[in-house]
């Protein structure tokens, strides 16, 4: 069935890999991206699909009224909903950016989409796209599942939850047909370099210190992005209207055994003597609030709707990595400008 697809934060990082997949294996939809470009959107990450006949851009903010013309205009059958502040440092210094437009930016979109669909839900779904930061922080042992009380600890993470709570709002309260994922941490090309993966990637490079919070021992569950947009795939098409599925790779690392991984991969590509990068390792003040360990659980994806994850982080980390070297304009050009300005309040000059 032809359908039309609204993708909100599609310039994004997780989203352009959405865009990508959505715009190359359906080519009977049309996909419309709506993003605002704040500082982490760049539509170069979809330079190599933005000739493609099913695919419109709009630059817009979700918090604006005009979402609901845009409704109106193209009269969606579903809603992808990635757009979102998506980083824990910067929601520490600016907490109100993040209930801007994760909680009232999403509002605004589910009143967009109620509006617009409130004749018939039939064959409509709003997809929200959430994190396992949701569910908090937890000790050694023991995994997220879909039914783990929320418990979220930053003011991300807190305003992903009240999200995600007003997501489930509306499919109680006006029948609304929606879905929710919580996903682990993604890594992959195009992610912006304030996360850890591409922001070690970048300072090994020029020989700047990998600056670790506290003393690297969070542990994280790391997956492959072009996996979540796969997994994403599967869930717009055959999830169960009104149900959450956990996505994560099954893949824990600490902080510092990542970053040793990451250093060892570098001096293979750069031509550096083995043990050259892990130099740079630097341990610095640890993150207010720091979230010790999230793991989850995705066998109710896997068990009910097929899908798994298809790389080893092994693979994966050289990809990332590959991508990231040779695709030096990009990183040089998100570098330049507000990003400077970020770095040196962020770690000192
Ligand atoms: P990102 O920061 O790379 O991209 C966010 C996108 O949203 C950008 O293109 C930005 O311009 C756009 N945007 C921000 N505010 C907007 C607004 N008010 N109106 C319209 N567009 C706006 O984020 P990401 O890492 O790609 O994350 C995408 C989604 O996935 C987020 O909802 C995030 O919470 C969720 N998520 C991310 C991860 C991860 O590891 N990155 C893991 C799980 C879930
Ligand atoms: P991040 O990529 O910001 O993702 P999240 O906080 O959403 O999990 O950080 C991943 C982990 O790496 C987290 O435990 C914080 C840590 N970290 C550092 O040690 N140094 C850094 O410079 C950054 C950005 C993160």
């Amino acid at each position: 069935m032809p359908k039309t697809i609204l993708i909100t934060g599609g310039a994004g990082f997780i989203g352009s890999h959405v865009v990508r997949l959505f715009v190359t294996k359906y080519p009977e939809y049309k996909i419309v991206v709506l993003d605002k470009l704040t500082y982490a959107g760049n539509l170069e990450n979809l330079r190599d699909i933005d000739k493609s006949p099913n695919y419109e851009f709009v630059k817009m903010d979700i918090c604006d009224q005009d979402v609901f013309e845009l409704f109106q205009k193209y009269k969606f059958d579903g809603v992808i909903h990635l757009a979102a502040e998506s980083h824990v440092d910067r929601s520490i210094t600016d907490p109100m950016a993040f209930v801007q437009t994760n909680v009232i930016g999403t509002c605004n979109l589910l009143n967009a989409a109620k509006e617009s669909w409130k004749d018939a839900f039939e064959g409509k779904l709003f997809y929200h796209i959430s994190t396992d930061e949701v569910y908090g922080s937890l000790e050694h042992e023991g995994f997220f599942v879909e039914e783990t009380s929320y418990d979220p600890k930053s003011p991300y993470s807190a305003s992903k939850a009240s999200s995600d709570h007003f997501v489930r709002a509306y499919h109680n309260t006006y029948k609304m047909p929606v879905v929710i994922t919580n996903c682990s941490n993604n890594y992959g090309p195009n992610q912006f370099p304030e996360k850890l993966i591409p922001l070690c990637i970048h300072n090994i490079k020029n020989n700047k210190p990998i600056p670790v919070y506290g003393k690297g021992e969070n542990i994280r569950d790391w997956l492959y992005v072009v996996d979540h947009a796969h997994a994403i795939d599967v869930v717009f098409h055959k999830g169960k209207v009104g149900e959450t599925y956990n996505i994560g790779g099954n893949n824990e690392w600490t902080n510092i055994s990542l970053i040793h991984k990451l250093c060892e991969v570098m001096d293979v590509q750069l031509g550096r003597a083995a043990g050259d990068s892990a130099k740079l390792i630097t341990f610095v003040k640890d993150r207010a609030g720091h979230d010790l360990r999230y793991a989850i659980d995705s066998s109710k994806l896997q068990k009910e709707l097929g899908w798994e994850p298809s790389l080893q982080f092994e693979q994966g980390i050289v990809k990332t990595v590959e991508w990231y070297l040779t695709n030096e304009e990009w990183l040089n050009n998100v570098v330049s400008g507000n990003y400077t300005k970020y770095y040196d309040e962020m770690y000192g000059k």
